[in-house]
């Protein structure tokens, strides 16, 4: 026998193996029972409903990953922030204290689980007139990383188009105290911009329907 056909036949066998022995579904279960938490905050698929809390669902696995790891090492600030659903309802917790319980492989998981679903834009009321200025803002300084409006999950830099207007504020807040790092090429463009600029761009991306 060939070896391309040995290799043929041991990879189908294992998919086979894996079938019966039902492998595939526990790691369809696994994903499942760990992303039940975050439903409660960020809604169901991660379409968040909540203003101050970012929609997640349709974000690339690379972002979710680093964010999560960022979260972990607290690289990344964590404003407290309470279940608003769930067997925690009320509760109070943080991001940091959420990654901190995962292993690198249940974000893994996570990350290529909301991956797989939808970005659904957020339900909102933005200003024309700034959505106008801040266009133009963003095609001149931003779009080379968040293209078609930040629209892409493929540029791995989350998804600005359609995302929380609340939740913007308060990322671009935390990136102009520098409490959140920004990748070496974002930060000259970013820190030319002034507060009226920023709130303009709030309202473009607000502006995804
Ligand atoms: C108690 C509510 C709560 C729970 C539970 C929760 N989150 Fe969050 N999450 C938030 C809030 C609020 C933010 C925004 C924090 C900030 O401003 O940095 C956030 C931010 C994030 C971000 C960053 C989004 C971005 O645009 O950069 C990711 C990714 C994320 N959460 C993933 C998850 C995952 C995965 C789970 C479940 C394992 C989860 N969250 C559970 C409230 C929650
Ligand atoms: C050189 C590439 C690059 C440029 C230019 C850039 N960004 Fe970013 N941006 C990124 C990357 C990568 C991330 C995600 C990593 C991180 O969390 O820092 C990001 C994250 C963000 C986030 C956070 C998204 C979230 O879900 O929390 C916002 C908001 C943002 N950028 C806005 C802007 C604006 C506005 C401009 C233009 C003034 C800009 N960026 C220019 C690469 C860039």
């Amino acid at each position: 026998m060939s070896r391309k056909k040995i290799e043929y036949l041991s990879s189908f066998t294992l998919g086979a193996l894996l079938a019966v022995s039902g492998i595939q579904g526990a790691f369809a279960a696994d994903a499942q029972e760990l992303v039940k938490p975050c439903a409660d905050c960020h809604g169901k698929d991660g379409a968040s409903t909540e203003p101050e809390v970012p929609i997640i669902g349709g974000f690339s696995a690379p972002y979710t990953t680093d964010s999560m790891i960022a979260y972990q090492g607290k690289e990344r600030p964590c404003p407290e922030s309470e279940y608003l659903s769930g067997d925690k309802k009320g509760q109070k917790t943080t991001m940091c204290d959420i990654a901190k319980e995962l292993s690198e492989n249940d974000i893994e998981k996570i990350a290529a689980w909301f991956a797989a679903k939808p970005f659904v834009r957020a339900t909102q009321e933005s200003d024309p007139a700034l959505a106008a200025k801040g266009e133009k803002i963003h095609e001149d300084n931003c779009k080379k990383c968040h293209a078609d409006g930040g629209s892409l999950a493929s540029d791995d830099s989350g998804i600005l188009a359609g995302q929380w207007m609340p939740y913007l504020r308060q990322a671009f807040k935390e990136f102009s105290a520098g409490d959140r790092p920004m990748v070496k090429k974002m930060k000259p463009k970013y820190e030319k911009l002034e507060a009226a600029d920023i709130e303009a761009l709030v309202h473009y991306y607000g502006s995804f329907k």
